[in-house]
């Protein structure tokens, strides 16, 4: 048995925007998802999930279509998850060239998920290690991101970005434009995570602003000027300037809330830090629900948002500078 982990991530800017080939920096936050992968001696994938948000379940399927799992959750949750775990077991059984290896797979993650933490990429990067690893290939984060990358493109029907996947996968802060993702040097970043206890739909939120910057000239402007305050973000960042990058911050949300991502509690908790006097707080993420980041390094804008209505947990997150990481294994090959 193999066990990898991989780390969940907030967006300081440009989610969204870099679905379009705009820059974004994603960074690793010490919030993981550990996936466990034991050879089977047949095809088949069986999945036990907790602490997924999603009550946890288990569920025995294999490729065949009238097998649908035997689970007593929403069906749409459950596919929801499986589906990166799924993709996950594809990209592994290709790059280890088994096809038809099975696998018994446990999953915990720490990360809520479609919360824009990033839980999909960490399950699905973390995934593709694990099982490569029990089939006995080892890859680089840079091929595991790409594998990653991919099985989130399946999932999410073309519409995905490397940028979570890329993060998660390498850990620290990292710049990603179109297929360029590289690793950035960033100041110590005092991070404050708002989280609403519910999610957005990722899929459904890219599409929303697909149709509005197609629609709209000042959509696509909008989604352009996300690119040019990245890049005035990438420079404020390079200079430590925590004063700049919470100002811009505070850009970044005012034009993804333009492009109707944010949500009223959402909105609730960016003021409630704003008020709070954070440096600066803006959604992560796809959006819809789900979390909010400020950069705070006083205690104020997690008390503040702890009473904040709407806000469900406030915690602090620290840069998380590892990526994918192998926790144990075990030779049972
Ligand atoms: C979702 O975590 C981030 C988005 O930019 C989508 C993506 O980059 O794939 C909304």
């Amino acid at each position: 048995m193999v066990v990898s982990s991989a780390p969940g991530k907030v967006y300081l800017f440009g989610e969204h925007a870099v679905v379009y080939g705009e820059p974004a920096v994603p960074c690793a936050i010490e919030l993981r998802a550990r996936v466990a992968v034991e050879a089977r001696d047949d095809d088949r994938i069986r999945v036990h999930a907790e602490d997924l948000s999603l009550n946890g379940f288990t569920v025995e399927y294999s490729d065949e279509s009238d097998d649908a799992p035997d689970v007593d959750v929403s069906e749409s949750l459950v596919r929801a998850g499986i589906e990166y775990i799924d993709a996950a077991v594809e990209q592994a059984r290709e790059a280890a060239g088994r096809p038809d290896a099975g696998f018994d797979i446990t999953i915990e993650s720490e990360i809520p998920l479609g919360a824009g933490l990033g839980s999909s990429a960490a399950v699905t990067v973390a995934g593709i290690d694990a099982g490569t690893r029990e089939l006995g290939v080892e890859l680089p984060p840079e091929e595991i991101a790409d594998r990653a990358y991919r099985a989130e493109l399946e999932v999410q029907d073309g519409e995905a970005s490397r940028a979570d996947t890329f993060c998660s996968a390498t850990g620290g802060a990292v710049r990603v434009e179109g297929d360029d993702c590289r690793a950035i040097d960033a100041p110590d970043l005092p991070f404050v995570i708002g989280f609403d206890g519910g999610a957005g739909d990722t899929g459904r939120l890219v599409a929303g602003v697909r149709a509005l910057r197609e629609e709209y000239d000042f959509a696509a402007d909008t989604v352009a000027g996300i690119g040019d305050l990245v890049r005035s973000g990438e420079d404020a960042l390079a200079a430590g300037d925590l004063d700049e990058l919470g100002e811009l911050m505070d850009f970044n949300h005012g034009l993804l809330e333009a492009l109707g991502v944010s949500s009223r509690s959402l909105d609730a908790m960016v003021w409630a830090a704003r008020d709070a006097g954070a440096l600066g707080a803006k959604l992560t993420g796809a959006g819809g629900g789900g979390c909010i980041v400020a950069l705070d390094p006083t205690d104020r804008t997690e008390t503040a948002l702890t009473f904040t209505p709407g806000c469900e947990d406030a915690f602090r997150a620290e840069l998380d500078t590892d990526g994918v990481r192998v926790e144990d294994e075990e030779d049972v090959r």
